[in-house]
C-alpha cells in the first residue's frame, strides 16, 4: 500500500513517516520546507532503516502535484502540509488561507482525478474554541475560531465533509489534535521551529538549553488551581501511531469521521515547567506576563472516541515527553 504524506518533513509528519515505514507501508513524501529542513528526511530513513521517494513540491503547484500521482500509484494520503502559527496567521491571513485551503483544494482535486479517495487530515482542537472545565468531546459544536489559522482548519473539515457527501466512495478521517509535544526516542527528530517558538514546550526547551533567557508565563490569574492555563499535551509518537490506526479505519469505512487525539489529562503551565526541570535537571527561569489574547483557561480532550473507533489511546506520559524533548534538544546542539 502506498501512502502519500504531505508535510512529511515537518514535526508530526516526520514521526508518522517513521511509524509508517516501520509498519511496512510504502510512502511517498512531499514537502516544500517552508517550515522544515531537508536533513529530517535522512533522519527518518536512519531510524526506520528504509528509503523512500521524496518530492520537493508545493501543494500550490498543481502540475508538480499531478506529476506525483502520474508517477506513483497512491492509495491514500495523510495530509499534514499547512501553515500553523496563530500569530503569523493574524498578520498574514491571505497567505494562510491560500496555502492551507487552496493547497488542500488542489490536493483533493488531483486525488479525485486519479481515483484516490482516502485521506487522514490534520485538524486541531482549536476548532472547538471552547473554554470548559469538562473534557471536550467531538459532539461539541465548533465555534468559528477567532484566528485565520483556526478558520482554515474548520473550513477544510467542512470542505472534506462536502466532498464525502458528493461522492460516497470518499473516506476522510479528520484528527483534532490537542497539544502535540515530545520527540522521537532516538533524539534524531523532534520539534525545532524556525525563529522564536510560539508553543510552550519548544520555548521551555530553548530556555533550558540557554538559547532563550526566560519563559513568559501568559497569565497566572485564570480560574484554575494554580492560575495558569491547562492543556492536554500529547506525545508526538503516540500521535503518529494514531495515524496508522486512522489509516486502517479509512480503508474500512467511507464518509468523514472527526476524532479527538488527546490524553484526557490536563496540565498547567507551572506543572509543565516543573516536569521539564525534573527531566532536564535545569532551572527554567520565568516571569509572569499578561494573558495572551485568544488563550483559553482550560482545554483537554475526551479521548474515548479514538479508543472505541480507532482502538488507540495515548501511552506516553508527561515525564517521557519532557525527557524526549530534552534528549532531542541536546543532540541537535
Ligand atoms: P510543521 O510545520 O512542522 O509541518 C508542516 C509541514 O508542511 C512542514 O514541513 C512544511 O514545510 C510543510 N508545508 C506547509 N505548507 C506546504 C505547502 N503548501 N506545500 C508543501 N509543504 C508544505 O507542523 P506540524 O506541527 O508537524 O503540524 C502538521 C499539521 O498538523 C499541520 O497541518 C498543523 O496545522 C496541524 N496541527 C499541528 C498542531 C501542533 O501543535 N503541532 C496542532 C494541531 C494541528
Ligand atoms: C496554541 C494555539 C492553537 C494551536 C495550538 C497547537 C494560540 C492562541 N493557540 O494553543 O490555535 O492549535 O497552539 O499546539 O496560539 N504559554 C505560556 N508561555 C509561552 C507559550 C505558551 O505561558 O511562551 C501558555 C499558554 O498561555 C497556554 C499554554 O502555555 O496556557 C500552552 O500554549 P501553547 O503551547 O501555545 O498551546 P495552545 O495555547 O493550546
Amino acid at each position: 500500500m502506498v501512502i502519500l504524506v504531505t508535510g512529511g518533513a515537518g514535526f508530526i509528519g516526520s514521526h508518522t513517516c517513521t511509524e509508517l515505514l516501520e509498519g511496512g507501508y510504502e510512502i511517498v513524501v512531499l514537502d516544500n520546507f517552508v517550515n522544515s529542513r531537508p536533513g529530517t528526511l535522512g533522519h527518518i530513513e536512519e531510524i526506520a532503516r528504509r528509503e523512500f521517494p521524496f518530492y520537493a513540491v508545493d501543494l500550490l503547484h498543481e502540475q508538480a502535484l499531478r506529476r506525483i500521482f502520474k508517477e506513483r500509484r497512491i492509495d491514500a494520503v495523510i495530509h499534514f502540509a499547512g501553515l500553523k502559527a496563530v500569530g503569523e496567521s493574524v498578520r498574514h491571513p491571505l497567505w494562510y488561507f491560500h496555502n492551507n485551503i487552496t493547497g488542500t483544494l488542489n490536493l483533493c482535486s488531483i486525488m479525485a482525478e486519479f481515483g484516490c479517495k482516502r485521506m487522514v487530515f490534520s485538524s486541531s482542537a482549536t476548532v472547538y474554541g471552547i473554554d470548559s472545565n469538562e473534557p471536550i468531546s467531538e459532539e461539541a459544536t465548533p465555534r468559528t475560531p477567532i484566528n485565520p489559522y483556526g478558520k482554515t482548519k474548520l473550513m477544510i473539515e467542512r470542505i472534506l465533509g462536502d466532498i464525502c457527501v458528493s461522492d460516497p466512495e470518499w473516506s476522510v478521517v479528520s484528527l483534532r489534535y490537542f497539544n502535540p509535544a515530545g520527540a522521537h526516542t532516538s533524539g534524531l527528530i523532534g520539534e525545532d521551529p524556525k525563529g522564536i517558538p510560539n508553543n510552550l514546550l519548544p520555548y521551555i526547551a530553548k530556555v533550558a538549553n540557554g538559547e532563550l533567557e526566560k519563559l513568559s508565563v501568559f497569565g497566572d490569574d485564570y480560574d484554575t488551581p494554580d492560575g495558569t492555563g491547562i492543556r492536554d499535551y500529547i506525545h508526538v509518537v503516540d500521535l503518529a501511531k494514531a495515524h496508522i490506526c486512522a489509516l486502517r479505519y479509512a480503508f474500512a469505512h467511507t464518509g468523514q469521521d472527526v476524532i479527538n487525539l488527546g490524553t484526557g489529562m490536563g496540565y498547567s503551565v507551572f506543572e509543565i515547567i516543573a516536569a521539564f526541570e525534573r527531566a532536564s535537571g535545569k532551572k527554567i527561569p520565568y516571569q509572569v506576563a499578561p494573558r495572551r489574547p485568544g488563550d483559553l483557561a482550560v482545554c483537554y480532550a475526551n479521548p474515548s472516541k479514538a479508543k472505541s473507533v480507532l482502538g488507540w489511546s495515548a501511552e506516553r506520559d508527561l515525564d517521557a515527553m519532557c525527557f524526549d524533548i530534552w534528549h532531542y534538544t541536546q543532540r541537535r546542539g
